[in-house]
């Protein structure tokens, strides 16, 4: 059974737009990936940031300002003296107004004047002026990246402070395979969050988050598992990197992407869980556990496949130990808590049971669907009594709201918190 999952209305509630009120200047340069740089403008957009695009002369070559204007509904720095003409320092003015600079994709030859210090185009003066953060994301083919001045060069920008995502090991346009290759979107847009969010209100905090359905093995092809999705961890995961934590991830198998920047643990049965937890939270703030946690394993799994020839079969189950009542250490415990009935009361007498600083109420039977839904309807129960009764929302708020009462949690325990 799973603990965790919500419902998801018909309509469902918006979606939030995480980058709302960010300016992301997204320097794109003369490289094959250039369209990819294309899409990644497209989804900063969507996510509600002003995205202020520069392009180089050579990134003009495999897409246009045009294209890249349409889906940023923003004119297009794509020429430094026109700009000039009309009187206005672009790079400065777009350096200053930035809350991230993001050249994306980066060939071998901007990292290299980047690292000079040469500043001969909208896009590398942009760099230079900037007192925001700047993040890169290098494509080039394997020997141009792997060569010892374009190292020297990235290890010299690493120095001063710029941050890197990517490039990947895969296949490059050159049809060869090798480092060198553009980083997924998914992970330059999460190398953002993470950096706009260091100095968030979780920053220095060590938390670990437990996500998806355990797998316990009948015999060394079945398992018995539960509906887990996975979903809510994972966004409790990368909300709590986005608010400057360290965080661990520990998850049973799921069909999820790892977030980018956050320490991953896979794991299969309940007692791996509970190891990596134990191991995990030796040093952390907090523990939330949003794992489906199998409540029974196969008291002695078989060795080898079990046949059908064998006729009617008997499984006997012996319980799991309750990792988040037994695992040791002085950090905010959370847990979830999925109830058919008396979603209060039994929420409350688990989080007495379990010794808990919170507990996420889910009431499975008032939901109209559930299991790997976007969407969650919980309710917050505090230690000191507090009851919160939120709506229907998207996980990554309700991950959110959960992340505020952590701060709170911790607070009371006497952290500093930013
Ligand atoms: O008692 P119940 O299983 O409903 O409690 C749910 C909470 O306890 C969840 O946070 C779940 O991750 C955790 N749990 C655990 N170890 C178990 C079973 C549940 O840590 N063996």
């Amino acid at each position: 059974m799973d603990k965790n999952e919500g419902s998801q209305s018909k309509a469902g509630p918006e979606s939030p737009k995480p980058l709302e009120n960010k300016t992301i200047v997204l320097g794109i340069t003369g490289s094959i990936a250039a369209y990819k740089g294309a899409d990644l403008a497209s989804r900063l957009t969507q996510e509600g940031a002003v995205v202020e695009v520069v392009m180089t002369k050579e990134a003009q070559e495999f897409i246009t300002p045009v294209a890249l204007g349409a889906l940023t509904r923003r004119p297009v720095v794509s020429d430094m003296f026109h700009h000039a003409a009309s009187h206005q320092i672009t790079h400065v003015n777009l350096g200053q107004k930035a809350d991230i600079v993001v050249v994306a994709p980066a060939t071998a030859n901007i990292i290299a004047k980047l690292a000079a210090g040469i500043g001969d185009d909208e896009l590398t003066c942009t760099v230079l002026a900037t007192q925001s953060p700047v993040l890169i994301a290098p494509a080039m083919h394997a020997a141009m990246y792997l060569n010892r001045v374009t190292q020297d060069n990235i290890g010299r920008l690493k120095e001063r402070g710029v941050s890197f995502v990517g490039p990947v090991e895969g296949r490059l346009a050159s049809g060869h395979f090798g480092p060198g290759r553009f980083a997924e979107n998914t992970d330059i847009i999460g190398a953002i969050h993470q950096i706009l969010g260091r100095k968030g209100n979780l920053a220095g905090k060590r938390i670990v988050v437990t996500a998806g359905g355990t797998q316990e093995p009948i015999d060394p092809v079945r398992y018995i598992t539960n509906r887990s999705s996975g979903k809510m961890g994972f966004a409790i995961a990368a909300a709590a990197r986005d608010r400057g934590a360290e965080v661990t991830l520990v998850t049973a198998p799921v069909s999820l992407a790892a977030p980018y920047g956050v320490k991953i643990v896979r794991v299969n049965t309940a007692a791996e869980m509970f190891e990596a937890v134990a191991a995990a939270t030796a040093s952390a703030d907090g523990l939330i556990m949003a794992a489906a946690v199998a409540d029974y394993h196969v008291a002695s799994a078989a060795a080898n496949k079990i046949k059908r020839e064998r006729g009617t079969l008997t499984l006997e189950l012996a319980p799991n130990p309750d990792i988040l009542e037994s695992v040791k250490g002085d950090f905010a415990r959370v847990g979830f808590a999925a109830e058919s009935e008396n979603l209060i009361e039994n929420a409350r007498k688990k989080l007495e049971k379990k010794r808990l600083d919170l507990i996420v109420a889910n009431d499975i039977s008032a939901t109209d669907s559930g299991f790997g839904s976007d969407n969650n309807r919980v309710t917050l129960l505090s230690a000191g009594g507090k009851v919160e009764d939120l709506p229907l929302l998207p996980k990554s708020v309700v991950a959110d709201r959960i992340l505020d009462r952590l701060v709170s949690v911790l607070r009371e325990k006497g952290h500093s918190i930013h």
